[in-house]
């Protein structure tokens, strides 16, 4: 019987997603995007451009935002993942700092930007403007709610300080 690597290159690979370990057989063109989304039922990461361009599909790998349309699946072996469902399970500061700053509108948007600025507080625990700014320029907002992210982020970084 023909094992993994030969059935036309699919891999057996150890996805470690929010703290959850997932054996899946992945195809070598599968990206960690379209397994997150579709195999695993994380509906949380977005697709929106599916070519890198908007930050809607973000995670967080290996403690970094990432995005998650241009990872195979197969680069993933291994490496801990963090998605948007992981912040929210924890109650995380960032939710809340996101309703309650109205950072949002029909809301496509808004899981990446919140788990880049969760990679951002992790790193950062204090952000001025422009370190928010910054680290959200490659998530992309069709309705316009850019000013609010960074009242939600810097109300965020305060609750996580207290
Ligand atoms: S869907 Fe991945 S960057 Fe746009
Ligand atoms: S809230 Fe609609 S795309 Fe950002």
């Amino acid at each position: 019987m023909a094992n993994v690597e030969e059935q036309g290159g699919a891999k057996l690979v150890t996805f470690q997603i929010n703290g959850d370990e997932h054996h899946l057989v992945v195809e070598p063109q599968e990206t960690l995007r379209e397994i997150l989304q579709d195999r695993i039922g994380l509906t949380g990461v977005k697709e929106m451009c599916d070519r890198g361009a908007c930050g809607s599909c973000t995670v967080i790998m290996d403690g970094r935002p990432v995005l998650s349309c241009m990872i195979l699946g197969i680069e993933c072996d291994g490496h801990p993942i963090e998605t948007i469902e992981q912040l929210n399970s924890q109650e995380h500061p960032l939710i809340q700092a996101y309703a309650d700053n109205h950072a949002m509108q029909c809301g496509y948007c808004t899981p990446g930007f919140v788990i880049t600025a969760k990679a951002l507080l992790d790193r950062n625990p204090d952000p001025s403007e422009e370190d928010i700014t910054t680290a959200l320029e490659g998530n992309i907002c069709r309705c316009g709610t850019y000013p609010a992210h960074i009242w939600a982020v810097q109300e965020a970084a305060k609750k996580l300080k207290a």
